[in-house]
């Protein structure tokens, strides 16, 4: 065992942040921060957006840092190199590259990889998923115009690749087994507007139908067979069903998994001094009781910010309600909180338009917030709901009234 080193699994921008708070924080022991993929750290929220549309150019801000921040701040980083082997009793990893390395601390960010669709077809050229820069650099060639892409499941990633492919003027159809889109993450009210505003922007969205198989010709993508016995042409397909949590290397050191990593609010994992933050944590979950995965930017981000703290023994809670965005066409989507269960409805603006927000208030709480195109109220809306301020829902409702005033 070393003295004074953190070794972090995943060189993202979870890991990144681990090392980064580390420095700030005035920690100086050893860092190392070890990924598998080859390129220095980088945003994936572009990855379905910018990169797509940008013919193969990256943009600005894509990489956390430049090279030489990692030297200045003394990160030592690993980069194409896996992490094999975690020997707890000794604090020793070994990796891909035949590194090995001691630790005192461990922290996994090991995230999570696509989930895999299983059906036939699936090897043919032109079938794509889309995590990595690599996948993306593969995929984004063939957004060029007229071509026929197709859509597996209109999640996150599926309904961002849409607008993507409308932008680049391809054909696009989407494929969703569930009744409206986008639901795990906007509930079915709203991912039934959304399914709406696709076919407005003349996505042919196919609802409550999966695939049965894709179909080609000499190893190329040519179609799929829908399991409604429906056939489409394609040129190329985007399959986004869901990811699932790289928790082996964990596991196989003997720490405690149950759909992901499990963690407490410390972000700390069965083993003293060993910790996790992201996408493969199972984490206490806000104003809930309950526990589970949160797939979010700003999960990771925080729930890191949280090890790093207390790697340094500042005794940090983590127990923020959720929050993301996505970016589709004109619409900048945001969501925090509860916005899935039951709860009563409140609009603030027409939700016939691209400009409302809706609050999810449950005994005169906001339980949760989306905003369509209004940041604004989701400044406001994020405060009330981890606050959980009690609220008149007519001020809420009536537009002239300041949200501010709800937080006093
Ligand atoms: N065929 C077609 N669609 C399917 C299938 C299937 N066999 N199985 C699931 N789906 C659909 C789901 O109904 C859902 O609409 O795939 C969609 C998956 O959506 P998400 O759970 O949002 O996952 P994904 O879009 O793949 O995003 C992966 O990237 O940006 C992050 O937050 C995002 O963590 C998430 C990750």
């Amino acid at each position: 065992m070393n003295e004074n080193t953190v070794a972090i699994i995943g060189a993202n921008m979870a890991g990144c942040r681990v090392a980064e708070t580390l420095r700030q924080n005035g920690y100086t022991g050893k860092i190392c921060l070890i990924g598998e993929e080859a390129e220095l750290p980088y945003e994936r929220p572009p990855l379905s957006k910018e990169v797509l549309w940008s013919n193969g150019s990256l943009p600005n801000g894509f990489f956390l840092h430049e090279e030489n921040f990692y030297k200045e701040k003394e990160i030592d980083l690993f980069l194409g190199s896996r992490v094999e082997e975690v020997d707890l009793s000794k604090r020793r990893l070994k990796t891909s590259c035949g590194d090995e390395l001691d630790f005192s601390h461990l922290v996994f960010c090991t995230g999570s990889r696509v989930r895999e669709l299983g059906v036939s077809g699936e090897d043919l050229q032109g079938v794509h998923y889309l995590r990595t820069l690599s996948d993306a650099n593969g995929f984004s060639p063939s957004l060029k115009k007229g071509a026929r892409i197709g859509i597996i499941g209109m999640g996150v990633i599926g309904a961002e690749v849409a607008a993507s492919a409308r932008k680049k003027g391809c054909e696009v159809i989407c494929i969703e087994p569930q009744e409206v889109t986008m639901e795990r993450t906007l509930g079915k009210r709203f991912g039934s507007w959304l399914a709406q505003i696709h076919r407005d922007e003349g996505v042919d969205v196919r609802l409550g139908v999966g695939i049965k198989e894709f179909i080609g010709e000499n190893g190329l993508l040519t179609g799929a067979m829908l399991d409604d016995g429906d056939t489409i042409d394609l040129d190329a397909v985007v399959v986004g069903i869901g990811v699932i949590p790289n928790v082996e290397v964990a596991q196989e050191a003997g720490i405690e998994i149950d759909n992901g990593i499990v963690v407490d609010e410390f972000a700390r994992t069965s083993f003293s001094d060993v910790y996790a933050a992201g996408d493969v944590t199972n984490m206490p979950l806000f104003a809930s009781g309950s526990r589970g995965r949160v797939e979010t930017y700003q999960n990771a981000q925080e729930q890191a910010t949280i090890v790093a703290q207390n790697i340094m023994e500042q005794d940090s809670v983590y127990h923020n309600p959720m929050w993301f965005w996505s970016d589709q066409y004109d619409i900048n989507i945001q969501v925090c909180g509860d916005v899935t269960s039951t709860s009563d409805l409140i609009v603030r603006g027409n939700d016939k338009s691209r400009d409302f927000s809706a609050f999810f208030v449950r005994d005169d709480i906001v339980v949760g917030v989306m905003t369509i195109n209004r940041p604004r109220d989701m400044g406001v809306g994020k405060r009330l709901v981890a606050k959980k301020i009690k609220i008149v829902p007519e001020l809420l409702l009536d537009e002239k009234v300041n949200l501010r005033i709800l937080l006093k």
